[in-house]
């Protein structure tokens, strides 16, 4: 699969319902939504009235990325602001198993993310109950840093665990995705990239993505 996911990080906040409607003509698939606490990640973002706002000018599915210490306590909260997909750090969770359970049963797909430096293979008992796995391609807490080239091998990697455990799960990439190294990304497995900079910074955003998706 060949899906691209904008990072509205990269948005201007100022009148996100431009770029938005700009993301509902384009080809991309699902709008990401980065949520940081200042806590987990040094930088804060924006919570729930926001995703609010994004779920009700947008057309696409939101995938909802939590940078956020504990992020168990939240599910309910983003269930209802309009989170289509919710992903928690694997680091910021204590019981894994259980938010996972709970972001399904508030009836969105459930997803893990892990830190550039947190092994695929610490996966194997917990990938059955994933609907995706986003690998960071740089330290969270930030757009516009330089991709992390040790992102191929995870891939790789965490394609040949997902293969067994659980074929339908998806692999999205998040950091420093571009149109030089979008190709390679999805030929080495991976099905969903984000892009926040290379799009919203580029001159033709709409061309940026459809460029992505080839
Ligand atoms: C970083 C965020 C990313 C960010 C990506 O912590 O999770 O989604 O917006 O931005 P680019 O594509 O500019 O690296
Ligand atoms: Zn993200």
């Amino acid at each position: 699969m060949k899906l691209v996911s904008p990072s509205l990080l990269s948005a201007n906040f100022g009148n996100l319902q431009h770029d938005i409607e700009m993301l509902n003509r384009s080809e991309c698939d699902w709008l990401h939504v980065d949520v940081m606490d200042g806590v987990f990640v040094p930088n804060i973002s924006f919570g729930q009235p926001i995703v609010k706002h994004i779920k009700f000018h947008a057309k696409k599915p939101l995938d909802v990325h939590l940078m956020i210490v504990d992020p168990g306590r939240y599910v309910a909260d983003f269930a209802e602001a309009g989170a289509d997909i919710l992903t928690v750090h694997y680091e910021a969770c204590t019981h894994l198993d259980r938010v996972l359970h709970s972001i399904r049963d508030h009836g969105m797909k459930a997803g893990v993310v892990l830190n550039p430096a947190t092994s695929v293979e610490l996966l194997e008992d917990s990938v059955q109950l994933c609907d995706l796995v986003l690998l960071m391609s740089v330290n969270p807490g930030f757009g516009g840093q330089k991709f992390i080239e040790n992102t191929y091998s995870k891939v790789r990697r965490l394609r040949a665990i997902c293969d067994r455990k659980n074929p339908q799960c998806l692999i999205e990439v998040d950091g420093g995705v571009n149109l030089q190294n979008a190709s390679a990304l999805y030929e080495a497995g991976a099905d969903v990239l984000v892009a926040g900079n290379a799009v919203f910074k580029s001159d033709d955003p709409v061309l940026t993505i459809h460029q992505l998706k080839q």
